[in-house]
């Protein structure tokens, strides 16, 4: 599903050099929810952002679902991310003059594919995320643990095969940060979705199946 091998970045900046993942070498299993944690700083973004096909390894293969992150041209990795990855942010990203439901329908807006079919997927999702009373309010109408929910029926819009989540609970107080990763999961096992979600909350990596800790750009073992 994800496979990273000998995975390296290195960001210039001047003369200074920093070296953010240093040899990441990973196999993630389709359907797997796998968490990410180590301290601020040790690469964990940088690796979500190559694993989402955002950003581009200096070194190092990276497949998703076979096909080679690390050699694909913008376009090529803009195509495959608008098909496969849903991601989740910190801060939730929905466009402020869009309703929920519109923010819901962008990824598919932006390719084109919003029919009667997906406009029922989005109610359905709104549903499954306890904000079906809320799909003609606008962002600045919500609460922060309802935007956030409104972000993981958006990344999870287009059926992504993977969905990434960065620090999705880092704005959000703990019984929001607990709805949101109860509905990642129910949502990821129902729906068959691989999830790699970084955090800093130790209880929120022990619910996941696996946990990848990063210290200074590689994997503590
Ligand atoms: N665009 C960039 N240019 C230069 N350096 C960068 C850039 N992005 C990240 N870095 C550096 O790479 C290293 C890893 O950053 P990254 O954002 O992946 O860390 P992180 O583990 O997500 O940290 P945090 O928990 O604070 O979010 C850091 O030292 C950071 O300063
Ligand atoms: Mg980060």
């Amino acid at each position: 599903m994800l496979e990273t091998r000998d995975l390296h970045k290195s960001y210039e900046s001047g003369e200074a050099r920093v070296d953010a993942l240093r040899g990441i070498t990973l196999k993630i299993l389709p359907g797997e929810i796998v968490a990410v944690t180590g301290p601020s700083g040790c690469g964990k973004s940088t690796l979500l952002h190559i694993l989402g096909a955002l950003d581009t390894p200096t070194s190092g293969q990276a497949y998703l679902e076979g096909h080679p992150l690390h050699s694909l041209n913008d376009d090529k990795l803009t195509a495959l991310r608008r098909l496969k990855i849903g991601f989740v942010f910190q801060f939730f990203h929905l466009l402020p003059t869009l309703t929920v439901e519109e923010n819901v329908l962008l990824p598919l807006l932006l390719s084109g594919r919003v029919n009667a079919s997906a406009r029922h997927r989005a109610n359905d999702l709104l549903k499954s995320v306890q904000l079906a009373d809320r799909s003609h309010h606008r962002p600045h109408q919500l609460s922060g643990g309802q935007l956030q929910r409104a972000a993981l029926a958006r990344a999870l819009i287009h059926q992504p095969s993977i969905l990434l989540a960065d620090e999705p609970t880092g704005n959000l107080d703990s019984a929001s940060s607990t709805m949101v990763i109860d509905l990642i999961t129910q949502l990821a096992r129902k729906e068959k979705t691989t999830v790699v979600l970084v955090t800093h909350s130790e209880e929120i990596a022990r619910t996941a199946d696996r946990r990848v800790a990063l210290v200074d750009g590689r994997i503590h073992s």
